[in-house]
């Protein structure tokens, strides 16, 4: 390296070096940036080239890409591929202000580092700021240990180099992140098809086990032993907790394939609740249902169950102790329209912490859970989707601090035009496409 005197290299063999750029394979943006430097190197004759990028957490300028010269493996060694902000030098000068640099006696420049001009031997350099994603992010360097190297014609070169770098720097990025994104999809699809065939097979060993407790609870009854029956029933309560986890994950695989069906008949809503609600209660926290004494709709008994066993197990694990969960349920007519209720909105509300109001644009999304949470993030997603499948839906109101209120509305019969299509069989079954 460092052969030819100042400037003397042809027109041609920029053109040659402008086009092995392009021809790059950009698929791996290190790789990329080492042989970006390693091209420029060869085509200037220079000792070094680097390619700084900022490391933010560190407000460090970290060498990406450097040629494999003497001088690049020399830099690598004592760690002055490392730049801090802090410490200044022209390299990180040409970063915060844009400007290019050029001396050709860097030895005699106070404001260069020690460790650039005595550390690796450095008398002549070129520095130009590197356009990433239309943001100078980066500095290209170029250096040599003879002093007067570099002329202005080597500037003007190294700055159509540095424009091509970051459109190479760009692509490979894109590449890098596209890549990333296919991996994690198909990562996240085959973690999905795992947990469904689990899910399906604890399923079938919960039945059995549910049947056993409440023998056991009986037998604890009849036998007034109290101690094993409230244990008995805890055990339940744990039983019915994961085999409502298990039946969201089922869901969420049958709304993804569009075979989530609805069995609609009339119910009473209010029973309904009540069944789940004392199913769900714990003596540290109690459930108060208000209703009128009935209210029917047209629903399938099941999912309305399995949206308020979600809602409500969300409410008693952010309740405080002896803090009550309420569901108030209410029949609402549509403005304008006459005293038959056509709408039954439930309430549930807890006194718990609330719900960050960050966190309120995803809640409904699948596999969102907050930082205190064991779960997998589908209660509310399946929620919501049970109720639009009934033409109704699910929203919340958040009062950090206080607690959180969700209303779940429900059409008293089914839409005329569903989001839904009906099935005509003779189970009436609504499958939601
Ligand atoms: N009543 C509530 N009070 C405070 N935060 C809540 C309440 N309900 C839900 N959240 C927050 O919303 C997140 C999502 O709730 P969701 O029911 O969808 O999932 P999960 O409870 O984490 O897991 P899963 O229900 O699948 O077992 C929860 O992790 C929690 O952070
Ligand atoms: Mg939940």
């Amino acid at each position: 390296m460092g052969q030819r005197s100042a400037g003397d290299y042809p027109d041609e063999r920029l053109l040659g070096t402008l086009e092995q750029l392009l021809a790059l394979d950009a698929t791996n943006l290190h790789d990329a940036l080492d042989h970006v430097t390693q091209l420029v190197a060869e085509a200037m004759g220079a000792d070094k080239v680097d390619v700084f990028l900022l490391e933010p957490t560190s407000s460090t300028l970290v060498a990406r890409g450097t040629s494999d010269t003497p001088m690049g493996q020399l830099q690598k060694a004592t760690g002055m591929d490392k730049l801090p902000i802090v410490n200044g030098g022209r390299t990180v000068a040409v970063f915060q202000t844009g400007a290019p640099f050029m001396t050709g006696h860097a030895d005699q420049d106070p404001a260069e580092l020690i460790g650039i001009t005595q550390g690796l031997g450095v008398r002549s350099i070129l520095a130009v700021a590197l356009p990433l994603h239309g943001k100078g992010r980066g500095v290209l360097v170029v250096v040599s240990a003879t002093p007067e190297r570099f002329t202005e014609r080597d500037l003007h070169f190294l700055e159509a180099i540095s424009s091509w770098i970051g459109l190479v720097a760009h692509r490979a990025e894109l590449v890098e992140h596209i890549a990333h994104e296919a991996l994690e999809e198909g990562r996240r699809r085959g973690a999905e098809e795992l947990i469904a065939v689990v899910a399906h097979d604890l399923r079938n060993y919960l039945t059995p086990l549910k049947t056993r407790l409440e023998l056991i609870q009986l037998r604890a009854k009849r036998q007034e032993r109290p101690a094993d029956m409230v244990d008995a029933r805890a055990a339940t309560q744990v039983v019915n907790r994961l085999t409502q986890v298990i039946s969201n994950v089922l869901d969420a695989t049958r709304l993804d394939q569009g075979l989530f069906v609805l069995r609609p008949q009339v119910v009473d809503v209010v029973a309904l609740a009540r069944a789940t609600a004392e199913s769900l209660a714990t003596s540290q926290n109690p459930i108060e249902v208000r209703a009128p004494d009935e209210v029917e709709a047209l629903v399938d008994p099941d999912r309305i169950r399995q949206a308020l066993e979600n809602l409500l197990a969300n409410a008693l694990q952010h309740s405080p102790e002896q803090a009550p969960v309420r569901v108030d349920i209410e029949g609402a007519a549509a403005s304008g329209g006459s005293d038959r209720a056509d709408h039954i909105v439930i309430m549930v509300r807890d006194q718990g912490p609330g719900i960050a109001l960050d966190a309120l644009p995803h809640l409904f999304d699948r596999f969102i859970s907050g930082p205190n949470s064991a779960g997998l993030g589908l209660g509310l997603y399946l929620a919501r989707q049970i109720a639009i499948a009934h033409g109704g839906n699910l929203t919340v109101e958040s009062l950090p601090g206080k607690g959180s209120r969700f209303h779940l509305s429900l059409p008293v019969s089914l839409p005329q035009e569903p989001t839904v299509s009906q099935r005509t069989d003779s189970e009436q079954a609504t499958v939601l496409e």
